[in-house]
């Protein structure tokens, strides 16, 4: 996307974005509280039609004016609530609102044969496609929420924090499973606080500050403590002196 910029009544939420993602790549998408991350998926998700700028899709302009055109250019968006039944099982979850029927009735051996397909496939590790959601934990409801996404075939798929609410060993199975995403040549944006998963998996960081872009980093090439800076917008306030201070335990551990 190019130019696109977006207001809520006084607030100028974004100006002038310009956001781009490949197929196989992830791009992280960061910046401080009101930066406009979340209007900026929204816009993405058709959520939210921009006041002006151009999307370019696969090569065709498009304008994506709902949900549902996101969804059928295959633009699938995990938000940060996941928004899971949490009576249901694994396998409700995944068809909820997009049952297999056979005959009239629903057609359970397909939808269990289709969500085991899936999982096996972002090698997920779910004991079982027919407990409730609610017994799963978090880093498998994130992994069931995301393979829902996926059933649609989507190219895209953008991911608003999917770690926050996670620990250690369960962050690190989310984090496969966007690189699964990747290999799988989707382009994944990804949303994040959290530095060193960005490091750890983005190939690149697009940076917003008050709305607009302030830098896009290759992971490769760039530092947490850069990252920083441009989120803050300042080299030398006391949040990324301290991070400077730090990243050489960092990159040990
Ligand atoms: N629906 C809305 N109505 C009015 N203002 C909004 C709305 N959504 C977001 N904003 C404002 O737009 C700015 C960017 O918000 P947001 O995209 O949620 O930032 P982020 O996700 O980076 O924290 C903030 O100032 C926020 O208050
Ligand atoms: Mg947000």
């Amino acid at each position: 996307m190019t130019g696109v910029s977006k207001r809520f009544g006084a607030v100028q939420a974004l100006k002038d974005i310009d956001f781009e993602v490949a197929a196989g790549e992830v791009v992280a998408l960061v910046g401080d509280n009101g930066a406009g991350k979340s209007t900026l998926v929204k816009t993405i998700a058709g959520v939210y039609a921009p006041d002006g700028g151009n999307v370019v899709f696969d090569g065709s302009p498009v304008s994506i004016t709902s949900p549902s055109e996101a969804q059928a250019l295959g633009i699938a968006t995990v938000f940060q609530d996941l928004a899971l039944c949490d009576n249901l099982d694994v396998v409700g979850n995944l068809f909820l609102g997009n049952e297999r029927k056979h005959g009239g009735a629903l057609d359970e051996v397909t939808m269990e044969q289709e969500s085991w397909r899936l999982l096996r496939e972002l090698s997920a590790k779910i004991p079982s496609v027919r407990i409730p959601v609610a017994s799963l934990s978090g880093g498998q409801r994130q992994t069931v929420a995301i393979a829902r996404s996926l059933l649609g075939d989507p190219k895209v798929v953008m991911l608003d924090e999917p770690t926050a609410a996670l620990g250690v060993a369960q962050t690190a199975e989310v984090l496969n499973l966007v690189e699964r995403l990747r290999d799988k040549g989707l382009g994944v944006i990804l949303i994040s606080h959290n530095m060193s998963d960005v490091m750890a998996v983005a190939d690149r960081v697009a940076v917003l500050r008050l709305g607009r872009n302030n830098g896009v980093f290759r992971v490769a090439d760039t530092s947490s403590t850069e990252i920083i800076a441009a989120i803050t917008g300042a080299t030398t306030n006391a949040v990324t002196a301290r991070a400077a201070r730090r990243a050489p335990q960092e990159e040990q551990s």
